[in-house]
Order: C-alpha cells, then structure tokens, then sequence
C-alpha cells in the first residue's frame, strides 16, 4: 500500500513539544509527517529538530522553500492526505477563521482540500474568549474537526481549560479521518439539494427558504469518503464542494428528469433537496400584469421523485429527508414505508434554530424496522457524518462495496 503522508502545522504554543511525539505516533502508523511552522513557532524551537524527528525540510517561510522550482504550498496539498495543527494557537485559529494568508501555514490551509484537524492550546482566560469560541464554531461549520483541548496544569502556572489533547487522541482521531476518507472509494452516490421553484409566469414562482446547506454538506462528505458523487440541485447561493459532478436545475420535474437519468448509474441516493410539491397547471410566457385585478391560481401536485424512484430500486439504498411542521416522526415512518426507503431523516422545520438555512440540524433517523434515532443539535457538517456512518453500515449489509 502507499505510504500516506500528512501534513502536520505547529504554532507558537508551549505545548509544541508535543509535537514531537505526534510525529513519532503517526511514523508507528507507516504514515509520513511533512512539518510546517509558524515563524513565532520557529522562535520557541528550531525547525532543525522536527526536519531531523520528520526526515523532511519543517516548511516555515513562504518564500524560501527547499524546492524552489514548486510553488510548494500548492504542490504540497496535492501529496497529502490531511492537515493537523497541534498546537493551534488563538492567532492561527483566528486567521483560519477570518482567512488570512500571511504564512506558510495559513496560505496552506486555504489552498488545501484534504480533511483538517485543529487541535488547540492555550490558556483558559484566552480559550474562553467569546472571539476564540466564535472562531472555533466557524471552522466547524466549514467541517474543520477540533480536537477540544483538555482540563489540567497549563504552561502558564494555571489549571483550567486550554490543555493539548493528549498525542495518542489526536493521532487517533486523525486515523479515523484517514480511514473515512477511502471509506465510500467505489461507491456511487447521489445527493439532491436545496429548493425547486415552480414558475407562474417569467419572473414569478413559488419555492420554499431552503438554502441547500444539508444537501451540499452531504455531498461534500460523500467526496471526502472518496465516493464519485452526483449533486443534483435547486438554486442556491453556495459554491458546490470540490470534486462533485453539479447538475444544476429549477422545477421539481426538471430535478426528476436529471435523476431519473443519474439513478441507473449510482448505488446510493440521498434526496434532500425541499422541493415544492406542487406546479401551476397553467404557466403563462409573459408577465401577468397587475391591472388584471385578482387573480385565482390553481396549483396540482407536481411528481413525487423519492416515490418513483422506491419503485424501482432493487439494491440500490435511498435515503430520504422529511421536513415536517407536525407529528415529525409518525408523517415519516408513513413516508419511509409509501416510498420503500432505506432511511429517513426526519427534522421539524417549525424550529427557528435549525433546518432550513441555518448551519444546524437535530434530526430523528428512522429506520426500517420501526426503530428511531435521535442525533441533538449539530452543525450539518456533523449531522452529515453521522448519515454517512449510517449509511456505510446499510452498504456494508448490502455488500455494495466493491473490496476497495
Ligand atoms: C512562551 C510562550 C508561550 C505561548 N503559549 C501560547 C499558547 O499556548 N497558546 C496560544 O494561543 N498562544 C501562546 N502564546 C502566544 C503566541 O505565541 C502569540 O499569540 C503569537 O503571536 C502566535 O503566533 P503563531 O500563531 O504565528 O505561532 C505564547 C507565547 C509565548 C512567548
């Protein structure tokens, strides 16, 4: 098997000598280590000891690589398989956050595709500071995993919150995201997101707040699993996730139209896109003027995607969304079984604080079987994890896996 290697950031913290045995860690596990440094980092430790501990060059300044020939921020990203920073201080964490490229280490991550892993460090007065937390949550929502720091004896004489997560946790949550990343490698999906609108006439329609933030971080966790992903979506305003093949569409029928051509070719589909139920009979090629005086619409329901695509799955597993306003569960445990899926994720959309266009969710997964369960409030980009987990279960079942 190849060797992977993973990028490994070290910021201006006390705690860098950790660092060190992280490294040791990750060489136990076969995977190699490419150091890059902060400058403030470079004061408190020479790079010369990680380049020696790496048996690589510690990048720390921009504008003198080793191999000049490469622009090596750039090419770097292309060799690795993820990027830890531990220790992160509340400056590198900051610049993630508000995405300033000043450094090696912060160009880097912008530039870099691969999962991320914070790991912060520092003292308890400055890890608790409403900015470094409100830093700390952006990057979650952009599906940065950080490792907590833990409680104990900080450098600076006090004991509170701020300390590194041991080596061991850090390196083995980093395993874990190495081993996710092949986990769907073969696997052929497809997502559908955000809104349909349904046209009256030009410029009028009628749709629904959906902002396609659920459909694109699954299917962006899809890519990341190492799945070719389809993402079929409505319009929105995001910017669709490297390495998906984006099939952009407005009506629910046209939406059905593009799966129906998607769906013989893939092994799993997620359909979270809100699409309106409903279309106008009667679509009018110019704008109704408004010296018609009132105006009766009549509205028909439009196809029904998940139902007729249950019909005709055979082994293929479709995953389906019911955004509910009452009886959340008991409406999708009669969905899952009308339409023949494998899994519903059900959530209530009178809630303000999560669902449409928002970066959270509290889902119920609901099973076949009739069993239930309950994920709590977390940014989509977690909620997605977890439905993939699900689903990789269901695909292990079904032995779709091609033996990757
Ligand atoms: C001895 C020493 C220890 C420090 N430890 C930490 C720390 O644990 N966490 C932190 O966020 N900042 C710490 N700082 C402050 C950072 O080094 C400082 O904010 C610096 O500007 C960060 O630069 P960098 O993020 O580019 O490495 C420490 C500073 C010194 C001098």
């Amino acid at each position: 098997m190849d060797k992977k290697t993973i990028a490994l950031g070290v910021s201006s913290s006390v705690s860098l000598y950790k660092a060190c045995e992280i490294i040791r860690l990750f060489q136990k596990k076969n995977i190699a280590v490419q150091v890059i440094m902060t400058a403030n980092a470079a004061k408190l430790i020479s790079p010369q000891l990680f380049s020696s501990l790496s048996g690589r060059p510690a990048l720390v300044d921009l504008f003198s690589s080793p191999k000049p020939e490469k622009i090596e921020h750039i090419a770097l990203t292309k060799e690795i398989v993820l990027l830890l920073i531990a220790p992160a201080t509340a400056n590198v964490i900051g610049k993630m956050a508000a995405g300033i490229a000043d450094d090696f280490l912060s160009t880097f991550y912008l530039a870099v595709r691969s999962p991320v892993v914070v790991a912060p460090a520092m003292n308890e007065a400055m890890y608790l500071h409403p900015q470094v937390q409100e830093n700390l949550r952006q990057l979650k929502t952009r599906g940065v995993v950080v490792i907590e720091p833990e409680r104990g004896e900080l450098a600076c004489g006090e004991e509170g919150w701020g300390k590194l997560a041991s080596p061991e946790k850090i390196v083995d949550v980093c395993l874990e995201i190495i081993h996710q990343s092949r986990s769907l490698r073969g696997v052929k999906v497809l997502v559908t997101a955000g809104p349909t609108r349904e046209y009256l006439d030009t410029v009028r329609f009628i749709s629904n707040p959906s902002s396609g933030k659920m459909g694109y971080a699954l299917a962006e966790e899809a890519a990341q699993r190492g799945a070719d992903v389809f993402l079929v979506s409505g319009p929105t305003s995001l910017t669709p996730p490297a390495g998906v093949k984006l099939i952009s569409v407005e009506s629910t029928r046209a939406m059905a139209r593009e799966v129906e051509k998607i769906f013989p070719q893939v092994d799993v589909v997620v359909a979270a896109a809100a699409v309106v139920d409903y279309e106008f009979p009667r679509k009018f090629d110019h704008k109704l003027k408004k010296e018609r005086g009132p105006l009766q619409l009549e509205l028909r329901p439009t196809i029904d995607i998940l139902a007729e695509l249950g019909q005709k799955k055979d082994q293929k597993i479709l995953v389906g969304f019911a955004a509910e306003s009452e009886e959340v569960v008991a409406n999708a445990r009669k969905k899952l079984k009308k339409k023949n899926l494998d899994l519903m994720v059900a959530n209530d959309v009178r809630r303000q604080d999560i669902g449409f266009a928002t970066d959270f969710n509290e889902i119920t997964l609901v099973y076949p079987d009739g069993q239930l369960e309950e994920i709590g409030k977390a940014t989509k980009k977690e909620i997605s994890r977890i439905i993939w987990e699900r689903i990789e279960q269901i695909i292990k079942k079904r032995k779709i896996i091609p033996s990757a």
